[in-house]
């Protein structure tokens, strides 16, 4: 009996022995063992909205020259508001950004669109005004590609079945999204976006938020900040919303709709 419990008390000691050095040694890798927390729409992910091909550095935010002079897109926005618009805002949302992450090289090593999707990982003391102007930096990027001196007309390929399929028509889609823009209260953007369940589907943002902090990537955008549209249209709001399908760069979108299903 004696023999049977020093038996047992050591086959205890050594599974608690064997249990302690398995922890210890953790033989599975860290990333293998712990959950991916990359943000994905679908298959395709957030961290790289800004581009067809590339993400949005932060070091140092740079302001990129509009791919197009300033009154060429007359059919819809004046050469004024285009120039205010990109030399003034859009490049105040760099320098703004570039000023929150002076003290944090960390931080600027990530990509714009890293930021915005994990603000919590940003010190609080910066995390609004980097929420704002990697916002402001990011829509304006995506937005200034999104028109064209050719622009307009109505979009063909997948893209176009896809808009008929989710909204019946395009015409619908036009005023379902001019609808949104137009109740979009204060400032913000109205936006097509992929959502995940790989679905097109029409959402607002305020201020400069991004559809990427909340999981949605953004195929086509129109900023409704009054900024980008007061000196000509002052506001009629609705007159603008209407006037810009006239620039838009129907191939770029398809492109991201296509990046944003893979
Ligand atoms: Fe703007």
């Amino acid at each position: 009996m004696i023999r049977f419990w020093r038996q047992t008390r050591l086959f205890v000691l050594t599974t608690i022995v064997l249990a302690i050095l398995l922890i210890c040694h953790n033989p599975v890798p860290i990333a293998e063992a712990q959950p991916s927390t990359t943000p994905t729409t679908t298959n395709r992910s957030l961290l790289s909205v800004a581009y067809p091909n590339r993400a949005l550095s932060a070091s140092p935010a740079q302001l990129a020259p509009l791919p197009y002079g300033y009154g060429a897109l007359a059919k819809a926005i004046d050469a004024e508001t285009m120039k205010l618009h990109h030399d003034a805002h859009h490049a105040s949302y760099v320098n703004n950004l570039n000023d929150a992450l002076k003290q944090y090289p960390d931080l600027q090593k990530r990509s714009v669109e890293s930021l915005l999707v994990d603000l919590n990982s940003v010190p609080e003391n910066i995390r609004t005004k980097v929420r704002n102007n990697a916002g402001g930096h990011l829509n304006h990027t995506i937005f200034w590609q999104l028109m064209s001196p050719q622009g307009g007309g109505e979009p063909t390929g997948a893209i176009a079945q896809e808009i008929k399929q989710t909204f019946g028509s395009f015409d619908t889609f036009k005023k379902q999204f001019n609808a949104a823009g137009v109740a979009r209260f204060g400032s913000g953007w109205v936006w097509l976006v992929r959502n995940p369940q790989n679905q097109l589907q029409i959402v607002t943002t305020a201020n400069q938020d991004n559809p990427i902090m909340e999981g949605l990537y953004p195929i086509l955008g129109n900023d409704v900040w009054e900024h980008a549209y007061y000196l000509k249209y002052r506001n009629r709001r609705a007159e603008y919303l209407d006037n810009w399908w006239n620039v838009v760069n129907w191939p770029q979108i398809s492109r991201r709709s296509q990046l944003s299903s893979k």
